[in-house]
């Protein structure tokens, strides 16, 4: 059986695209942006995106183009079985993080309907809470998951591709529409300028957290570490320049977070509704209030809803393809199969959070961030200490001559800088909680202990230092 394979380089693209944008730029990233001060964190994320997001996400293409195969078999084939649980890390990272997400699919999937039936404009503070846990959320989670399966089943070229090449276009189209509309009502400058406008002091009070809370999203956003990417770039037939199509990836990723900022920011201030209070359900609350009291509000309302379910299925297609690539590729099972199989897993794993708000919490908060984290560690160390000279030749195959210039410096930086960074973000969000207070330093030189000591571990004769 021969390999399944992108058809176009556009295909590629648009793809990775959707994964990229999801419920993490329509729904997190401007909820960041106001509990972070507005600009200051849009500066910082901006910065991140470019300095560990792209690099980050060029470190997985190259495992993925080179191992050619989903993320277990790819490590497997690169650097013996021993690597195997590497990918199975990935594996996992995937699986917790669609788990949690088809809730939220299901959620959006309600609002939608909601937006047609008007059922959520009389009361939006009850409507959520109707609809977020139970039974009822169960329902709508798994008609997300089989829209999500059945794109899925229908292969990558077939179906990712085809339908990646339709979601993404009516994403942007629909955002600009609704942000040229959003520009038109009254006393929006309030809005622009709590956006636009940075705010030096507040960055200099809250530098480490403001900056925490925006590495975290440049990863998340990207969706590094989950070898969804690793496994986008393995269906990758000839060599094109992955830094280039890195680069074109993250800048639409960022156009359409900017986008949903030019959309929300506007309506909320416009509408006097202030856009920090009360967390990740207060924007969905306020947002649906403020259709209500708009013109056109089912239209608009159903404009903005159909936009975030576009994003959330996009990018929930790349979570659910890399544990059916594993079943295709390491145990020769039809796609068929394999779909249906995975799609049985999260039908139970999604369930129990679409049952528990305790376990939908831990999922989606603290276990999700951890497993990605922890999943581009590994991709970056392996990348850096065992490919080496193998992992810059990937990265330079098909590249130009300003992306073959930065290959040396991309490679500095994901073996040894960006390894020490996420190691530290990562001890500081296990000690955080674990309650234990350690100052910034104590974790920086844990840090950098624990890379040195990988490093030694992992150089190989071959080893590009
Ligand atoms: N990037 C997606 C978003 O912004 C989330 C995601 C993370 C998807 C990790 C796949 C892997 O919503």
């Amino acid at each position: 059986m021969t390999r399944a394979s992108w058809r176009t380089r556009i295909g590629f693209i648009l793809a990775a695209v959707g994964s990229a944008v999801g419920i993490g730029n329509v729904w997190r990233f401007p909820w960041f942006t106001a509990d972070n001060g507005g600009a200051a964190f849009l500066l910082l994320y901006l910065l991140f995106v470019l300095l560990i997001g792209v690099p980050g996400l060029l470190g997985e293409f190259v495992i993925g183009r080179r191992g050619g195969s989903d993320p277990i078999g790819a490590f497997s084939a690169l650097g013996g079985r021993n690597w195997r649980p590497m990918g199975g890390v990935a594996l996992l990272a995937s699986v917790v993080v669609l788990s949690f997400y088809s809730v939220v699919g299901g959620w959006i999937l309600r609002y939608l309907l909601g937006s047609v039936t008007g059922a959520y404009f009389d009361a939006p503070q009850q409507f959520f809470g109707a609809i977020d846990y139970g039974l009822g959320a169960v329902a709508a989670h798994v008609v997300f998951l089989l829209v999500t399966a059945g794109v899925v089943y229908a292969g990558v070229d077939r179906g990712i591709e085809v339908a990646t090449k339709i979601m993404v276009p009516g994403i942007v189209v629909l955002l600009v529409g609704l942000a040229v509309w959003a520009s038109t009502l009254p006393d929006v400058a309030g809005g622009y300028e709590f956006y636009l406008s940075l705010d030096w002091g507040y960055l200099q009070t809250n530098f480490v957290d403001v900056a925490a809370a925006a590495a975290g999203q440049a990863l998340f956003t990207l969706s590094v570490g989950a070898g969804v990417m690793l496994t986008y770039a393995s269906y990758l037939g000839e060599d094109r320049s992955l830094a280039a199509d890195g680069t074109i990836i993250a800048v639409l990723n960022t156009v359409v977070g900017l986008l949903a900022g030019l959309v929300i920011f506007p309506v909320l201030f416009s509408l006097g509704v202030p856009p920090g209070d009360g967390g990740p359900g207060a924007l969905f609350i306020s947002l649906a209030g403020a259709f209500e009291s708009l013109p056109y509000s089912r239209l608009i309302g159903f404009a903005f809803f159909g936009v975030v379910a576009l994003a959330a299925l996009s990018s929930s297609i790349s979570l659910f393809e890399v544990p059916v690539a594993y079943l295709v590729d390491e145990h020769d099972v039809a796609r068929s199969w394999a779909t249906a199989g995975v799609g049985a897993l999260f039908l139970v794993t999604g369930s129990g959070a679409a049952l528990s708000s305790d376990l939908f919490t831990l999922l989606a908060d603290n276990v999700a961030n951890l497993a990605l984290t922890v999943g581009l560690l590994g991709f970056l160390l392996f990348d850096g200490w065992v490919l080496g000279k193998a992992a810059l030749e990937e990265y330079e195959s098909g590249a130009g001559p300003l992306a073959r210039a930065l290959g040396r410096p991309w490679l500095v930086a994901i073996a040894v800088v960006l390894p020490i960074f996420l190691t530290f973000t990562l001890l500081s969000s296990l000690t955080g909680l674990a309650g234990i207070a350690v100052p910034a330093t104590g974790l920086l030189a844990a840090a950098v202990a624990g890379v040195a000591a990988a490093i030694a571990v992992l150089r190989r004769p071959g080893s590009a230092f």
